[in-house]
């Protein structure tokens, strides 16, 4: 057993601790045999436990005392897990019809077990290479119950697992209607909540509420994890900032309809609880019959918000991904939709293909459009049989094509949705969701197939697998672009643990696959969904400036490498805006990186810096896609900085909405490296020459028309480098900011003037000296 194995879990008389580098978790088992929760924060030693534990002299006035006790009453006890009717009014985790036709339910400790690593779920993904998980099994004898709660301690990245299973024992049938995976009462009054709410093109718009006694819910009921309400959440304390102070973060590792309430009672005491949705749940349970809940993670860090992400992004880099491409470099690609959508053909794409290879792309996507009638959104889901008038040859032979050029082929499917108008639908129309006798709701001209037949599973597998197999395919985007019309009682749940079962089955035999999950861009951004797939489409907005805020509220939870994120033409097709070619890389480059726009389509001027852009990212495309992520608190609404970084460089981008005239000078701050000195350099790029206009005629020999041919023809070709900005400063001087040369003014121009423009940015490169006293003595 390994040290860390042996300091994450302490169990002293009635005490248990569970430890992780740097975090501590405590609970201990009352007098009357509830799970009393004592600590969830920085590490404290198991001595600790009485003084940390919340007094409870007398009971207050109006309480109901358990066993008669003034001193014991269940509404004040911190628990673990609380059941319901026996004088806990706080918002039950659990909601059951027992067997005996009562809702009371009242779990008291019976043993506990501890088990050498990871447990796996049945039907349910979960995370892996925990060092231990202990399970604390919990009965109630008159309802004949019994749960198991599961602590799994994963040390080196500070993160604690939760869930539940819950067994019948009565030969009457049990009905849960609700049964969190998570249920956690700390005695912290003080807290703000920081969710991530959305919608389609608009995902993780981050929401600050202060706590105050009541209930905040999060939640979805579209079937699906869906970019209405991400299920993570983080608690702070009020003066918590990006690198100071307390944070707790949350998450679910689950694609359905998820559910999370954050109460704060009159006491000053915050219960938090998440799981599966109970809105409409309700399923059976014979006797001896089990169910278990989707996993919650969480973790807390006294670094600030980054350091709560830090622990998340590695824990979901260690413990969540798997496949070959576990903290493997993802390729960089170029997909077709936003290119060509529908209006493509062999040639086209070979073409594209073509100008790929040469600038240096490495994974060419096909996305929507190739098999059945599918030249339109209208028609052709659930059919594979490959539209050889747009791809003579089929798959097969395009692969064959991409491959001989040197790319690696990828494909886009919906297995999940069926077209009215398909061969599919016309054999099987009872293969489509649907309730009988109302009319059907369409989304995107699409409904849902009925995943939980197992015949719809075999047919999705099947085809899907012969298809990737024949073609060779390296790489899938697996897209779903509707909502569940609701369905209740487990219905909902069925769906999910069908998906996983099809997902486990084509992509557990085929680990080469990158496989990368999409739902209208971040409708299913979620844990469950990372378990198999390395990425997700983070957005169907690939608006630069927009995908600043996607990409940071995404990153509060969720690694860059998780991230798709694309450089695409502009003028932008979801928002009209005309970035810049450099902004547009330096935000996709703090993703899993690619294009998504027509390559052949660029001027000569645009490839070369398109070139140079994947020359720069292959450089540093382990630090981009894995080195650890900070953000910073600027205070400004205009701007925003991103950086990743490892012990001994950094590479930080700054970035600028709207350019103010006169600006103040711009600071740039590095955090979370090595002491030492550093160089800083910012990355060269070209500025297009009819950003300026007019203004061309201030340097040019003889007077220009800025709107004439001789321009338009210039700028195809001749660009202005801007040149680079080079600084050196301590790593103390850079996490407090160095202060930048000026930005343009308007009252003359020389090479040390920055150019601003509006959605300008820069990136700088920031690498370690070596330092002369080391190597004199080496
Ligand atoms: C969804 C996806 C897009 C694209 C289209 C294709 O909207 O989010 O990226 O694949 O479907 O129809």
């Amino acid at each position: 057993m390994n040290q860390q194995d042996k300091n994450c879990l302490q169990i002293e008389k009635n005490i248990f601790l569970l430890n992780t580098e740097n975090t501590s978790y405590m609970f201990r088992i009352s007098e009357y045999g509830h799970l009393e929760h004592i600590h969830y924060g920085r590490k404290i030693d198991i001595k600790d436990c009485e003084a940390m534990a919340l007094k409870r002299p007398i009971v207050y006035g109006d309480s109901l005392m358990y066993g008669n006790d003034d001193t014991y009453c269940l509404d004040v006890v911190p628990l673990e897990y609380s059941g319901t009717g026996r004088g806990d009014f706080r918002v039950s985790p659990i909601e059951i019809k027992c067997g005996n036709g009562s809702y009371t339910t009242d779990f008291r400790y019976k043993e506990y077990k501890i088990i050498d690593g990871d447990t796996r779920i049945k039907g349910l993904p979960n995370s892996y290479g925990a060092n231990k998980t202990l399970e604390i099994i919990l009965e109630d004898q008159e309802a004949s119950l019994e749960i198991s709660l599961y602590y799994a301690v994963y040390y080196d990245t500070d993160v604690i697992t939760r869930r539940i299973e819950l067994t019948n024992h009565d030969k009457r049938k049990a009905q849960i209607h609700k049964l969190m995976s998570l249920s956690l009462d700390i005695h912290e009054g003080d807290l703000k909540l920081m969710s991530f709410m959305g919608g389609w093109a608009n995902e993780v718009k981050p929401q600050e509420d202060h706590l105050d006694v009541g209930e905040h819910v999060i939640a979805t009921r579209v079937g699906f994890s869906s970019s209405r309400a991400n299920p993570g959440f983080v608690l702070k304390k009020k003066t918590t900032l990006e690198n100071y102070g307390e944070a707790w973060g949350f998450n679910l590792v689950y694609s359905g309809n998820h559910h999370s309430s954050i109460s704060k009672d009159e006491h000053g005491n915050t219960r938090i609880m998440t799981g599966i949705n109970p809105e409409d749940f309700c399923l059976e349970l014979g006797r001896n019959e089990s169910f278990a809940t989707p996993e919650a993670i969480m973790t807390f860090s006294d670094k600030g918000l980054n350091g709560m992400s830090q622990h998340f992004h590695s824990f979901i880099n260690e413990h969540i991904v798997r496949s070959a491409w576990k903290k493997k470099e993802r390729p960089i690609l170029i997909n077709d939709w936003e290119a060509y959508m529908f209006d493509f053909n062999k040639t086209k794409l070979i073409a594209l293909a073509k100008e790929a290879v040469s600038l240096g792309f490495e994974l060419f996507v096909l996305d929507d459009g190739w098999f059945g009638k599918r030249n339109s959104d209208k028609a052709g889901l659930g059919d594979y049989s490959v539209n050889t008038k747009k791809l003579p040859g089929g798959i097969k032979a395009l692969s064959e094509e991409i491959h001989k050029l040197g790319l690696k082929f990828g494909l886009w499917f919906e297995p999940e949705a069926i077209n009215p108008d398909s061969d599919l639908y016309r054999a099987h129309p009872d293969w489509a969701m649907s309730e009988s006798n109302r009319e059907v709701i369409y989304g995107r001209n699409e409904l849902l197939l009925d995943l939980t037949k197992k015949e719809v599973r075999d047919y999705i597998i099947d085809n899907v697998s012969r298809i990737l197999d024949e073609g060779n395919v390296d790489y899938v985007k697996w897209d779903m672009n509707r909502q569940m019309a609701y369905k209740g009682g487990d219905y909902g749940h069925r769906y999910i643990v069908s998906l996983y079962e099809i997902l486990d089955e084509i992509f557990t035999k085929r680990p080469h696959i990158l496989f990368e999950s999409c739902s209208s861009g971040g409708n299913r951004f979620d844990l469950g969904m990372l378990c198999y797939s390395p990425q997700i489409w983070s957005s169907d907005n690939t608006d630069a400036i927009e995908r600043l805020r996607i990409q940071k509220s995404l990153s509060y939870l969720y690694p860059q490498s998780c991230m798709g994120a694309h450089v695409s033409a502009v003028p932008n097709a979801q928002t009209l805006r005309n970035v810049p070619l450099h902004t547009r890389f330096n935000v996709a480059a703090y993703g899993a990186f690619g294009y998504e726009l027509d390559l052949t389509a660029l001027s000569s001027l645009e490839k070369k810096e398109v070139k140079k852009q994947l020359a720069f990212y292959k450089q540093y495309r382990y630090l981009f896609q894995f080195g650890r992520f900070y953000r910073f608190d600027l205070d400004d609404e205009n701007r925003e900085s991103f950086e990743v970084c490892d012990e001994d460089k950094a590479i930080v981008s700054l970035y600028r909405k709207y350019c103010p005239a006169a600006p103040e000078a711009d600071v740039l701050k590095a955090a979370g490296l090595a002491e030492g000195r550093y160089h800083i350099a910012s990355r060269v790029y070209t500025l297009n020459i009819k950003q300026f206009g007019h203004l061309i005629n201030f340097v040019t020999p003889i007077k220009v028309n800025a709107d004439g041919l001789v321009v338009r023809e210039a700028a195809k070709r001749l660009g202005m480098e801007v040149p680079s900005e080079e600084y050196e400063a301590s790593a103390n001087c850079l996490e407090q900011g160095i202060i930048l040369n000026n930005t343009f003014l308007g009252t003359g121009y020389n090479p040390k003037i920055k150019l601003p423009c509006d959605y300008g940015s820069d990136m700088y490169i920031i690498t370690k000296l070596s330092d002369p006293l080391m190597e004199e003595k080496q």
